[in-house]
């Protein structure tokens, strides 16, 4: 009764579109009271916009959704009902940036129905925190809206405005999401991946992405006008952008506010927006530090496939299990292992063969060997983006890694954007996308198949992350932007900037596996390990100094982090080595301190196991001094601080190695100042005193 009520005044509503009068209007506010979020059905169309501190961040903006098979939510929208929630909760990682995260959240669900056609309804609810915004639509079951309810269009805008700084890579290209940020007014954005970062004329900062990506593809953001973007869904081949069925919910649009940078960082939303662990005990989930037979390949010393100078031989995968037993690292990751990379692997996914070693890797002798040493294998499931190769193979594939010792798995889709390999139900090969809702599916799939075997994932060629970790704490890692590689045959490398924009853009996403710590800072310029081998083209290079290099270890967050260089590199350079062989890969406590989009950051992270304060700050090509209070230190008391800093004339170009290690007195409280090279960056570990 009260529904048919609803449902008359909403006509008479639409009746009188033109009179605002009639128009429903909702608000929202974060728990601080600063963002706002205003929800009206004005002239039957949903929309939402969102400010801060009384500021516009988000104008009106459109919302809804279009079906294959059924009426859409795109007009003559009246709100129907709502209603609001409360939340202030905490609660504790398994790994993480911080070990307690708080949920302090208001909560509005609005339901909208249309005036026109059969009764149906959809929900769109909002949730404001201190640090940004999420909200999703839910299409509960009803009469109306049966089988299937293909979706051919998300209508959500965000009307970002066009004179808006951008930081964005684009979403439409060959590369996935490995492309260098791009910097420029939003009215002049095309298409891009989120998150995307701005910065509005007022000089606040917001950041546009999405939480808990489950069945559904994934969003990047399309320039309708100038300023004004669409939620634009990844398609299937030949078909719709998602395939579903009521009841189902979407996943999280998010945008987070902050007046200052650094605060996009220091958010919990898109954790906080994604389900809670759902694997049960997962102490088995073993953050840490790992080495591996990994560049050789990227700088043409070793090959994936077979030969002279095939890595991952059983005696060379020894000395980097001695290695990493004689420097307290927990695993060696080997790529190369198994059948399948000889040739054209980039092309040939279907030939990789996940449970057949080659003949001069003894898997079963090195899967003991590492384990009598502390130490465990890393496996390796490169698929060139063939899922149906791989998938076939999968179960097995992972029972072999268990039986091995093997607790995390990085896997690999080496192949261009779309061109992942499907293989449909009348057994036709399609391609489909790395964002697409397939791709979601199967990520979620292999999570799934690697937790019965308790082992983690660390996914390169991926999805982007939305804070599936929360849900599955094993999926622990990924790629999904340039990393180190990039510096070995990357032509451009990454650039001076890189790292300082993948802070406050890549990272809001989630951990990343960057695969930091090289020290051989000219690898194209070592001799050539046969004469008529391949040759890196020398400009490709980490353009950073050393101390940036150790700087990364605190500054890019991943629980399963590498020391990416050779052995012999590092055993050359002990004095540096010793910060990475002290930092930890998993935390208590992180906090961004200071920064500024693609300039520098920096940040201040308290180890989970030692307790012990760890900072690192990196900036661009530009020298810069910078001054970070201790306030993180507990006030007053007294510190050893061990520092690893940019010697006076250090130059990413020109002295990338002149690098200063001291020991200083610090006091809880007080300004640390540092002065950062080019391209320059400072590690530095605290030691209680007393
Ligand atoms: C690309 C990955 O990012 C890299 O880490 C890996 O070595 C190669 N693919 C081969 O799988």
């Amino acid at each position: 009764m009260t529904k048919l009520l609803t449902r008359m005044l909403g006509m008479a509503a639409i009746g009188w579109a033109a009179a605002p009068l009639h128009a429903e209007s909702l608000t929202l506010a974060s728990p601080d009271g600063k963002i706002i979020v205003t929800v009206t059905d004005d002239g039957g169309q949903a929309t939402y916009a969102v400010s801060f501190e009384g500021g516009q961040v988000i104008a009106p903006s459109k919302l809804g959704m279009i079906f294959a098979e059924h009426h859409g939510f795109d007009r003559g929208l009246t709100i129907a009902g709502s209603a609001r929630a409360s939340s202030d909760t905490t609660w504790e990682q398994p790994w993480g940036e911080r070990r307690l995260v708080r949920d302090q959240h208001n909560e509005l669900a609005v339901t909208f129905a249309p005036d026109a056609g059969p009764a149906r309804q959809i929900t769109v609810r909002f949730r404001a925190f201190d640090t940004g915004i999420g909200f999703r639509y839910e299409l509960p079951e009803q009469a109306a809206l049966r089988g299937d309810m293909n979706i051919v269009e998300e209508l959500t805008q965000f009307g970002v405005g066009e004179k808006t700084t951008m930081w964005y890579t684009p979403s439409d290209e060959f590369n996935r999401y490995e492309y260098v940020t791009r910097t420029g007014p939003a009215g002049t954005v095309d298409d891009a991946h989120t998150p995307a970062t701005f910065r509005n004329e007022a000089g606040i900062h917001f950041s546009i992405h999405e939480a808990a990506l489950v069945d559904y593809s994934s969003m990047s953001l399309g320039a309708l006008r100038a300023g004004n973007f669409e939620a634009r869904l990844r398609n299937w081949s030949g078909g719709p952008k998602v395939k579903t069925a009521a009841p189902f919910k979407s996943p999280w649009r998010t945008i987070q506010v902050a007046r200052e940078a650094v605060g996009l960082i220091n958010s919990d939303i898109i954790l906080n927006l994604n389900e809670p662990n759902k694997l049960g005990d997962v102490s088995w989930v073993e953050p840490g530090k790992y080495v591996g037979i990994w560049w050789a390949m990227h700088i043409n010393e070793k090959t994936w496939g077979s030969g002279p100078i095939h890595g991952a031989t059983t005696a060379e995968t020894k000395r980097y299990i001695d290695f990493a037993a004689e420097h307290g690292f927990a695993g060696v990751l080997v790529e190369g292992w198994n059948i399948g990379w000889d040739g054209d692997w980039f092309n040939n996914g279907d030939l990789f063969r996940f449970t057949e070693p080659m003949p001069d890797y003894d898997l079963a002798e090195l899967g003991r060997y590492a384990q009598s040493k502390g130490v465990r294998l890393i496996g390796h499931h490169e698929t060139s983006a063939n899922i149906a190769n791989y998938e076939s193979q999968m179960e097995a594939a992972f029972d072999l890694m268990q039986t091995n010792g093997v607790r995390a798995v990085k896997t690999g889709y080496v192949a261009d954007a779309g061109d992942v390999v499907r293989v449909d139900e009348n057994g036709i090969r399609r391609n489909e996308w790395h964002d697409s809702q397939f791709m979601v599916g199967h990520h979620l799939r292999v999570v799934e198949a690697a937790a019965k075997r308790r082992i983690a994932i660390n996914a390169h060629e991926p999805v982007k992350d939305t804070g599936l970790r929360r849900t599955y704490p094993n999926w622990m890692t990924r790629e999904g932007a340039r990393g180190m590689e990039f510096n070995a045959w990357g032509t451009p490398p990454n650039p001076p900037s890189h790292e300082a924009m993948l802070a406050f853009t890549r990272m809001l996403a989630g951990p990343m596996d960057f695969t930091p710590g090289i020290f051989d800072l000219r690898p194209n310029e070592r001799p050539p390990v046969h004469a008529d081998g391949p040759r890196g083209d020398p400009s490709n290079r980490p353009q950073t100094t050393l101390a940036k290099q150790l700087a990364l270890y605190v500054v890019l967050y991943s629980p399963l982090q590498m020391a990416a260089d050779l052995p012999e590199n590092y055993e050359a350079r002990m004095d540096a080595f010793q910060f990475i062989k002290d930092v930890e890969a998993d935390w208590e406590e992180s906090i961004a301190l200071v920064g500024e989009v693609g300039e520098y950051v920096a940040f201040a992270r308290q180890g989970r196991k030692s307790k012990e304060w760890f900072l690192g700050a990196v900036t661009d090509e530009n020298e810069r001094e910078l001054s970070v209070s201790l306030a993180f230190l507990e006030k007053g008391k007294r510190y050893r601080a061990q520092i690893y800093r940019d010697g006076p004339d250090a130059h990413w170009d020109t002295n990338p190695y002149a690098m200063v290690i001291e020991e200083k007195a610090v006091t809880g409280g007080e300004a640390f100042a540092v002065r950062l090279a080019a391209s320059g960056g400072v590690a530095v570990r605290f030691i209680p005193e007393g």
